[in-house]
Parts: C-alpha cells; structure tokens; sequence
C-alpha cells in the first residue's frame, strides 16, 4: 500500500513514504546482518521517539539478537533541542563485552547521542554502532557517531515513524513535516 495523502490534521506533507521507509531499513538490516553474523548484538532502543524504527529493523534481521530500552528526554514539549539530557529509564542489563547497537529515530543538534555514547562507553562494551532512521542536514550541529543513516533530512520540525510533538503523531506510518501553525498556536 503507498500512502499518497496526508491523514492526520497539523501534517504539513509527508516527507517520506512508509514503502520507501520500509525498504530503507530492509537495506539496514541486511548489511547489520552481514557486520553481526558471529555474534549476538544488543539493540538499544531509545525511547519513545525509535520504538517504530526498532521494531521493524529488529523483525527485518535475521541474525539472534537481544534488545533493551533507554529512555532518555531532550525536548519537553519544545521544538528545539535544550541541550539537557535526563536518562529517565536506564538499561535492564550490563553491556560489557557486549557488541551494542544504538538504535534513534533522529539525530538532530547530536546532544542526546553525544551523552548517550560517552555514557555507554563507560560501560566497557566490546563495541557500539549507531543507527540512525533519520539524520538533520543541520551544519550546527556536533559532530558525533553515526554508523548508518536512514535518511539524510532537511532541518525542519518532523512528526510520525515514532516522532512526536507534544506527544503526539508517533502513530503516523510516514514521516511528514509539520505544519508550523501547530507550533505557533502554543
Ligand atoms: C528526540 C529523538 C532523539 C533526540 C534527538 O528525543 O528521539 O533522541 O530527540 O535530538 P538531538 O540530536 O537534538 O539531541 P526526545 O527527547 O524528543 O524524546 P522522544 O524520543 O521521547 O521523542
């Protein structure tokens, strides 16, 4: 099924289509597949915003994996980064000797990969790889590691796959732009 309009109100346009999603993260999962065929990664999945992205690359590999949460908040409510990094839900288990693979739904100014990695990396894990669905065209932001991008993205407010305002529209099947009258109105 191709999803040709937007169904939600506040979407401005969809900025990529479920099918071309889809056969984005087929492509992941079988170059992960490849990089992991002797052992058994650790997915982390970091919550809320990559619970639709980690789903579906966790089901589109094949290779025997485990997989935990973090949860961690940089935005409240706003539209911008904050730069304040709180880890409100920490991993079940240890990482160490572990080969770890951070999964994010974005990678916006870079701020909550940056803290997540140093954190991580003290941990003592035999390696860590991101992955990334969607990353900014943003040239302000910090440099930090990103093994594998889904999409490279223009530097505008998006909204489904798992991304939200306000919490809401992670349920949208697509990634769309959001309509800035949403924002102005609070
Ligand atoms: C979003 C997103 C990333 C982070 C990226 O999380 O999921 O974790 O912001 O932004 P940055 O690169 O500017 O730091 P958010 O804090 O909005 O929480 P959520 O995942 O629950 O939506």
């Amino acid at each position: 099924m191709t999803t040709t309009e937007p169904r939600a109100t506040g979407v401005a346009r969809i900025l990529i289509d479920e099918d071309v999603i889809r056969l984005r993260i087929a492509e992941i999962a079988r170059e992960l597949d490849e990089e992991y065929a002797d052992s058994v990664p650790l997915l982390v999945g970091v919550l809320n915003g990559a619970i639709t992205f980690m789903t579906d690359l966790m089901r589109a590999m094949t290779v025997p994996l485990e997989v935990d949460f973090m949860a961690v908040s940089s935005y409240g409510a706003a539209t911008q980064s904050s730069g304040v990094v709180r880890i409100l839900k920490d991993l079940d288990q240890e990482i160490e000797g572990r080969r770890v693979i951070v999964v994010e739904d974005i990678v916006d100014s870079g701020l909550t990969l940056q803290y997540l990695l140093d954190n991580l990396e003290r941990r003592n894990p035999a390696d860590i790889a991101v992955v990334a669905l969607l990353k900014k065209d943003k040239p302000d932001a910090i440099q930090v590691q990103v093994d594998k991008v889904g999409f490279t993205i223009p530097d505008e407010f998006v909204i489904g796959f798992g991304l939200d305002y306000a919490g809401k529209y992670r349920n949208l099947p697509y990634v769309a732009v959001l309509d800035p009258s949403v924002y102005a109105e609070n």
